[in-house]
């Protein structure tokens, strides 16, 4: 089964997003963010006020929800909560703020799994992550650690959010992502870290082309 996927990990902002889907374009097959399922659940627990270490209404709030994914002609996928599809909803700062404390809750990292691994059972995929080498597809074929310096890093999800460039609003950003970074390296399930057997691609001084070129050539 895992011979199927290509995993890409790595920290937030790092552009693997942005690599990965033209990684599949390139390769002509489907490509899943996990970072957004991992957002949709954290949007469900804002929005119903679940308290993310009260265990009991975590089960009963994962219960309760059902993330699906539809593939286009193309076969990307997009995600759906309870039937309604989410897209801007999933990036606003306070599910910034949440979603790193709800991925650390481990009953929402197993039905995630779950999930994950079921999308690669009939195809090959792009899968990118934090775990998806390490935890989720241990033995994936192919595995990428995408990085770039915390400052580029910054900068790109800066001119993502397209937000005006002020020092003031490019060191909150910083500063989100190095908290995100260090809750998701901290945790004690999944953690964020370089497998051994990953390839390490610092895309600090690359653009999306030659960081998508490099991976694709160490796959070919
Ligand atoms: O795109 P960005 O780097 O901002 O983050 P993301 O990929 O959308 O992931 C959002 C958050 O979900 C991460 O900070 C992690 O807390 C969590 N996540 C995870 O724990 N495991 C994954 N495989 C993917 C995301």
């Amino acid at each position: 089964m895992s011979a199927n996927v290509i995993a890409i990990d790595g920290p937030a902002a790092s552009g693997k997003s942005t690599v990965a889907s033209h990684l599949a374009r390139l390769l002509s097959i489907p490509y899943v963010n996990t970072g957004s399922m991992y957002r949709a659940v954290a949007y469900a627990v804002l929005e119903n006020k679940v308290d993310c270490n009260d265990t009991e209404a975590m089960a009963e709030l994962l219960d309760s929800i059902k993330l699906d994914y539809s593939a286009d002609e193309e076969g990307n996928f997009s995600l759906s909560l309870n039937g309604r599809f989410l897209k801007d909803e999933l990036v606003t700062p306070e599910v910034n703020a949440a979603v790193s404390h709800v991925a650390a809750v481990v009953a929402v990292r197993e039905k995630l799994k779950t999930l994950q691994r079921s999308l690669a059972e009939k195809q090959r995929i792009v899968m990118e992550g934090r775990d998806i080498g390490s935890v989720v597809f241990p033995d994936a074929r192919w595995k990428f650690f995408v990085t770039a310096s915390p400052e580029v890093r910054a900068k790109r999800r800066l001119d993502q959010s397209k937000e005006s460039y002020s020092s003031a609003t490019l060191e909150e950003i910083a500063k989100s992502i190095a908290e995100r970074d260090r809750i998701d390296s901290e945790r004690p399930v999944a953690p964020l870290k370089q497998c051994e057997d990953a390839v390490l691609v610092d895309s600090s001084n690359m653009n999306v082309e030659e960081t998508v070129a490099f991976i694709a050539e160490r796959i070919r």
